[in-house]
């Protein structure tokens, strides 16, 4: 049977969460958790999930890939299916996972019509927002042989594209409040850094901008590439069991910087220490990246945004590994160590009561796993 599969991991954050929200630079990182997406054709027209048509309501995410992706009206139907080792409501990014997954699978799938001569796109996003001509002097270009050339599959594919759609389903789906991280990492895999101004030239990739209420906010995106570590270091990802919604945990730091004294110095020292904590990445030096990522848990704590589970994890992680922190918004999630006994320190948070995942450093973006050559348009 003809069938469009991809992949895309979820994520933690190693540095900066919270401050990142006041313009200070944060680092995530890819993990070894992935959401596959599966798509095939289906004699009935339209999307569905498990044979009910898609509830645009119920996916707000897949109604967006759909909206920009999909030709419903001209195109086969589509069974989707979502399968996913990513912990949901947990920080670590499931929902940009699926939404990475799904754009990448979708614009295998559909192709992407090019100029025959340039190679140059007819078609798709980039990352400044605007639309490249999706339709072409009044003809859908998807259908239309002499426009160009229909690329499909890894030829059809654009990272910067499936990251940039990812974001807007995000923001579409959380009253237009989203970060670019988590979709971005999904996409890009291994390390990325954003900030509100370009911190390393070398590692700069694109700059986004996204309008959120009657501001338009833009980012530096950066991927901090060719890491050398020993063999061996991994980090475990330790979840408490409690969800506390990212919404919350913001609103409450909002809050407490208008009531309480030291909530922006304290965000000036995690933005100081983001950069400690790249240098240390980028030298290698895996003792001084847990020792910044435990004294940015530390900050956080200060930042009011720790909880005594979370507390109980990294206690017990700290003597197995380089360092220990929550990550992502707090209040409850996930917590993360660096170490060089992922079995231990696994083990240890285990006993304190958290469940666990152990992911390597700089896992893969996302990827195509399988496509016919001419997707599901024109499977051959
Ligand atoms: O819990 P997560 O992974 O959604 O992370 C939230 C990170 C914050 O810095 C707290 C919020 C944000 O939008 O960056």
């Amino acid at each position: 049977m003809d069938e469009v599969v991809a992949s895309a991991p979820g994520k933690v954050v190693l540095f900066g969460e919270h401050a990142v929200v006041y313009g200070h630079p944060a680092i995530a990182a890819s993990i070894a958790q992935r959401t596959t997406v599966t798509l095939r054709t289906t004699e009935e027209p339209g999307v569905h999930i498990g044979r009910a048509r898609v509830d645009f309501e119920r996916h707000p995410h897949l109604a967006t890939m759909i909206a920009h992706l999909w030709d419903e009206t001209a195109s086969p139907g589509l069974d989707l299916s979502v399968t996913s080792d990513v912990p949901r409501g947990a920080g670590l990014g499931s929902s940009a996972a699926f939404a990475v997954a799904s754009a990448v699978a979708l614009r295998a799938a559909g192709g992407r019509a090019v100029d025959a001569g340039t190679g140059a796109w007819l078609e798709g996003y980039a990352s400044d927002g605007s639309e490249v001509a999706l339709f072409h002097g009044g003809h859908d270009v998807r259908r239309n042989a002499e426009v160009g050339e229909r690329r499909f599959g890894q030829d059809a594919l654009s990272l910067e594209e499936a990251s940039l759609l990812g974001h807007v389903a995000e923001a579409m789906s959380q009253d237009g409040r989203a970060s670019p991280m988590d979709t971005l990492t999904s996409a890009y895999g291994g390390l990325v850094l954003l900030s509100n101004r370009l911190e390393r030239e070398d590692a700069w990739i694109m700059r986004r901008t996204m309008p959120m209420g009657d501001a338009v906010r833009s980012w530096e995106l950066h991927r901090l590439e060719g890491l050398h570590f020993e063999e061996g270091l991994s980090l475990v990802v330790g979840h408490t069991g409690i969800n506390a919604p990212t919404t919350n945990m913001v609103a409450g730091v909002a809050a407490r910087r208008t009531e309480e004294t030291g909530i922006d110095e304290t965000m000036d020292t995690i933005g100081a220490l983001v950069h400690r904590g790249m240098e240390a990445l980028l030298a290698g030096d895996a003792e001084g990246v847990g020792r910044a990522m435990t004294e940015n848990h530390l900050l956080l704590r200060r930042l009011g945004v720790s909880h005594p589970a979370l507390e109980t994890l990294v206690s017990a992680a700290l003597p197995t590994s380089l360092g220990a922190k929550l990550t992502g918004a707090g209040g409850g999630g996930c917590m993360i160590a660096l170490t060089q006994d992922p079995k231990a320190t696994s083990e240890a948070i285990e006993l304190a009561g958290g469940r666990t995942w152990i992911t390597s450093f700089g896992t893969p973006g996302a990827r195509l796993e399988a496509c016919p050559k001419g997707g599901l348009i024109n499977p051959k």
